[in-house]
């Protein structure tokens, strides 16, 4: 039985951190709206998707022992690729040496784990190592003027290298579903920056999160109670206590970096999950629930039997 598990983890964030408090002097708001309504205090900001991407990446190869010409696939979960055309992964591929194929996701801030489940298929397929990032640059796509979309958005790359292994591997259930018929709700036209009607976004959110995990855990034959650890969509600490209301988690068995990172998009499960492991918070054989939500709308979850060493 072939299958596949994480063996390497990275991440890139650039060195400009915008706190809340900056974001006084740019828009009608103050820290203490953002920090109540959101749980955000500071995000950072700068640099070119692919440059975070591939410094992420590089990161999750060292980590994993993986050499350029090992690497399979590149599959780069984007929302703000560096270009409308071409895609961002092949500029992500040339930059770490790799010699393979390089495909961009566009599932926005559900793209990671959307990546996550199709490494595991390419895997079945015969592949050895597929390098999966999710990389952003929100703040090139953010209005600054607008205090309902301009204090959430944040900058940043997670990457994880996902390795064939013998056995059946990590992957116990997963889900991916969208509903286009919500593409009004959060959306950004060529050239132009996010719109979003964020009272929408966020009932739909906790309706996604809720369903999306039900899903998974059906799949799997597990119950929430099953579960050591959850990483969720990085969006708003609201939304995620709303969930969690439904699903039974509790937030002590939940890794959040948003209070630093802002909504980072598909980077923001990734960075969670660099963060939990760095932290011990993820042992070897422990059931992790991978959980995004997004524009589109989009959902995915997975859950993984954790079994690197950490
Ligand atoms: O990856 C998915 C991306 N998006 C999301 O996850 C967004 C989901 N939605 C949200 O996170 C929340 O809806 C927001 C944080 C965007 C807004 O929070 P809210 O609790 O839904 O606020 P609201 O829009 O209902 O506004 C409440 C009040 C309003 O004032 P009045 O009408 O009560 O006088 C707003 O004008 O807060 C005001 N307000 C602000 N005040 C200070 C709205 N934005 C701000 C702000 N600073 N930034």
């Amino acid at each position: 039985m072939r299958g596949a598990r994480i063996t390497g983890w990275g991440i890139a964030m650039p060195p400009e951190v915008v706190t809340n408090f900056d974001l006084e002097d740019k828009m009608d708001t103050t820290d203490q709206w953002i920090r109540e309504r959101t749980g955000i205090g500071a995000r950072h900001v700068g640099g070119m998707t692919s440059d975070l991407a591939a410094e992420a990446g590089r990161q999750a190869m060292k980590k994993a022992d993986a050499t350029p010409d090992s690497i399979d696939m590149v599959l780069l979960a984007t929302t703000s690729p560096d270009q409308t055309c071409p895609g961002t992964a092949p500029t992500v591929q040339d930059e770490l040496g790799l010699d393979c194929g390089a495909l961009d996701i566009q599932a926005a801030c559900s793209g990671w784990v959307y990546g996550l489940i199709t490494a595991h298929a390419f895997i079945q397929m015969g592949m050895n190592k597929v390098l999966v990032i999710g990389a952003e640059s929100l703040s090139r796509i953010t209005d600054y003027t607008d205090r309902g979309t301009g204090i959430l958005f944040g900058d940043g790359a997670g990457a994880t290298v996902v390795e064939a292994c013998e056995g059946p591997g990590e992957l116990l259930g997963w889900d991916m579903g969208s509903d286009g018929a919500y593409s009004h709700i959060l959306y950004a036209d060529p050239g132009d920056t996010l719109k979003m009607d964020g009272k929408e976004v966020f009932r739909q959110a906790v309706k996604a999160m809720i369903r999306s995990t039900n899903a998974a855990l059906d799949m799997a034959g597990l119950t929430p109670d099953d579960i050591d650890h959850v990483i969720p969509h990085q969006a708003n600490i609201r939304i995620v206590e709303s969930a969690w209301k439904k699903l039974g988690f509790t937030l002590e068995q939940t890794t959040m970096v948003l209070e630093r990172t802002g909504n980072t998009s598909s980077a923001s499960i990734p960075l969670a999950l660099n963060d939990a492991l760095a932290h011990g918070r993820i042992k070897k054989g422990d059931k992790v629930l991978l959980l995004g939500f997004g524009a589109g709308m989009t959902w995915a979850s997975a859950i993984v039997d954790w079994q690197a060493e950490t």
